[in-house]
């Protein structure tokens, strides 16, 4: 058999993001997931609509907020996957996009 580096991961945990199915390994974080399955882009900025994504990767930064599940400002580099999540980026939640401000 023949082995090449993302052909080895073994993906097991199940959840959707902005409704689409992907898989992911026990014990990433939501922001690895995604980024495993090539998305980077997690939301936008409030005021300027810029792509927003992961950055410091250790929960400081606050660039990589999505909605987890129903609950917004969910920073996903410091979320642990579960199976089943459901995750929106914060540009489609349409409860926390309701106002232009984000207010
Ligand atoms: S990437 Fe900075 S807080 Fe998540």
């Amino acid at each position: 058999m023949e082995k090449s580096g993302a052909a080895d991961i073994t993906h097991n945990v199940r959840f959707t993001f902005n409704g689409r199915k992907l898989h992911g390994k026990p014990g990433q974080t939501v922001a690895a997931a995604l980024f495993l399955n090539g998305i980077k882009k997690l939301g936008v900025s409030r005021k300027l609509k810029q792509p927003r994504g992961m950055y410091c990767g250790s929960g400081r930064c606050c660039s990589c907020f999505v909605t987890v599940d129903g609950i917004d400002h969910v920073l996903s580099c410091m979320t642990l996957l579960e199976n089943g999540m459901v995750v929106q980026s914060n540009d489609c939640d349409p409860d926390i996009r309701r106002r232009d401000d984000g207010n």
